[in-house]
């Protein structure tokens, strides 16, 4: 299953075609079931559950049981980002849990071909990210075998971190690239994604909005948030 781009209004060109996917690691755990529908319910087109070890990034979050249980109250895209070290030894546990896509960071696979290559014959959405410090070049030899590449725009680990603008261009070469290759595939954009850095991102060429605090916060509903993101892009000048 893939996140499927909503209806754009008519007065919207195709580049501003973008989802916007909820960050569970913003969420209040003590209802997390609740939460994930709320942003399925107010218009989000898939949800991202960040899976942390401590050991990649600094935190740690959920594992393949929060998985399993979100997957049983939604029913939009669940991507699986995975800051774990090794990866490859719980990609089927994951993709059993009820992940539609997996979405691994280059920084943890030594044979990334061949983790990328085994997700794809588990049957589900690969996707795979790089952190701000690592270049684009990396994923050269990997572009062909992915449904998404996700650009992290903070340091992995944390949510309501700044959004780190040097990304921007990194998501127009990413862009650029996959253009030249004639390659359609969405980038995902994640960490710091608010009504500022929306509009930023979707210019830069991004699609697949991942949002934490932004959207998951007292200020308003999950619904009013996930209405004001998709506003900043479209309403823009
Ligand atoms: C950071 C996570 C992000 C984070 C985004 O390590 O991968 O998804 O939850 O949170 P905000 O949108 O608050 O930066």
């Amino acid at each position: 299953m893939n996140a499927s781009l909503p209806e754009k209004p008519s007065n919207q060109s195709s580049e501003q075609h973008f989802i916007i996917s909820p960050s569970l690691l913003a969420a209040d755990y003590r209802r997390l079931g609740e939460q994930a529908q709320e942003a399925e319910a107010g218009g989000a087109e898939a949800l991202q559950v960040d899976v942390m070890d401590g050991r990649f990034v600094p935190n740690i979050t959920f594992g393949q049981g929060v998985v399993k249980a979100v997957r049983s109250v939604v029913s939009i895209t669940l991507d699986v980002h995975l800051m774990i070290v090794e990866p490859d030894r719980y990609l089927e546990e994951f993709v059993q849990a009820g992940a539609d896509r997996l979405i691994v960071h280059q920084e943890t696979c030594p044979h990334i071909h061949s983790t990328l290559a085994e997700i794809r014959r588990l049957g589900v959405q690969v996707g795979v990210t790089i952190n701000p410090g690592t270049p684009l070049s990396v994923l050269d030899e990997v572009l062909d075998m992915v449904d998404l590449v996700q650009v992290m725009t903070v340091n992995p680990g944390f949510g309501g971190q700044s959004f780190i603008h040097s990304q921007l261009d990194k998501i127009r070469r990413l862009r650029h690239k996959l253009d030249q290759s004639g390659n359609t595939i969405p980038i995902a954009v994640d960490g710091g994604i608010d009504i500022q850095t929306a509009p930023l991102v979707v210019d830069a060429g991004a699609n697949v909005l991942i949002a934490g605090s932004s959207v998951y916060n007292q200020k308003k509903s999950v619904a009013e948030n996930i209405a004001a993101l998709r506003k900043s892009v479209w309403g823009r000048g």
